[in-house]
């Protein structure tokens, strides 16, 4: 009996590493198309009229380089979303935050609102979690009234964004929302592609 189960717990952890290497290699795949699309010489992005700011919130890293190159092709302002308290990475921190998701249980954040009357156009960017947006993100537009302005979403996540941009549209009080773009966790070979990814999704708001 014993020598039946370890048969079964060894035939499901392979069933289990074959699914998961399938779906590595699929996005993989989906993402070499989609960057294909945007290799070649460096697209030029053409200046936004009016003040701009980009709004992001980022918990390992990814939103912050998307946010500082939509910055740096703009020449806006940045407004980083801040927890009051570090969001806690134990193990078990999926579960968690999709607890509080479920929960509506947002965390605190540090710092002042950006004035956003100065700007004409605000880029707002964040992670994907749990195929929405995640919980910091949520404490900043409970708090945001965007009156009016030009507000550009942008999400990153590893594969599958889900209904992160009709969440977020429901969230932004306000918001005169324009064309979004999400960006897929990627390997820095693709920089190049990426950068010519922001430029033309930019000529296009
Ligand atoms: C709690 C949690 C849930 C996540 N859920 C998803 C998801 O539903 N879909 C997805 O493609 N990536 C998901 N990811 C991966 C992140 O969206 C992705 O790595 C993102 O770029 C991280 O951004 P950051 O480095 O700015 O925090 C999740 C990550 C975390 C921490």
């Amino acid at each position: 009996m014993l020598k039946f189960s370890v048969y079964v717990i060894i035939i499901a952890v392979l069933i289990g590493a074959a699914v998961g290497g399938w779906h590595l290699h699929r996005v993989a795949q989906k993402n070499a198309e989609e960057m294909a699309q945007y290799e070649g010489n460096a697209i030029t992005p053409r200046p936004l009229n009016g003040k701009t700011l980009v709004v992001y919130y980022s918990l390992s890293g990814y939103t912050k380089d998307i946010a500082q190159r939509i910055q740096s092709m703009t020449q806006a302002d940045i407004y980083e979303i801040k927890t009051a308290e570090k969001i806690d990475t134990t193990p078990w921190f999926y579960l968690t935050l999709k607890k509080q998701l479920a929960d509506e249980n947002y965390p605190a954040l540090s710092g002042n609102m950006p004035d956003f009357s100065q700007y004409d156009t605000i880029f707002v960017g964040g992670p994907v979690w749990w195929y929405t947006v995640s919980t910091p993100m949520r404490a900043f537009l409970q708090k945001a009234n965007f009156m009016g302005k030009k507000v550009v979403p942008f999400s990153t996540q590893g594969s599958n964004f889900g209904t992160y941009f009709d969440d977020f549209a429901k969230l932004a009080k306000n918001a005169k929302l324009q064309r979004s773009a999400s960006f897929n966790n990627l390997p820095a070979k693709y920089n190049q592609a990426v950068n010519n990814k922001i430029a033309s999704w930019l000529n296009n708001l």
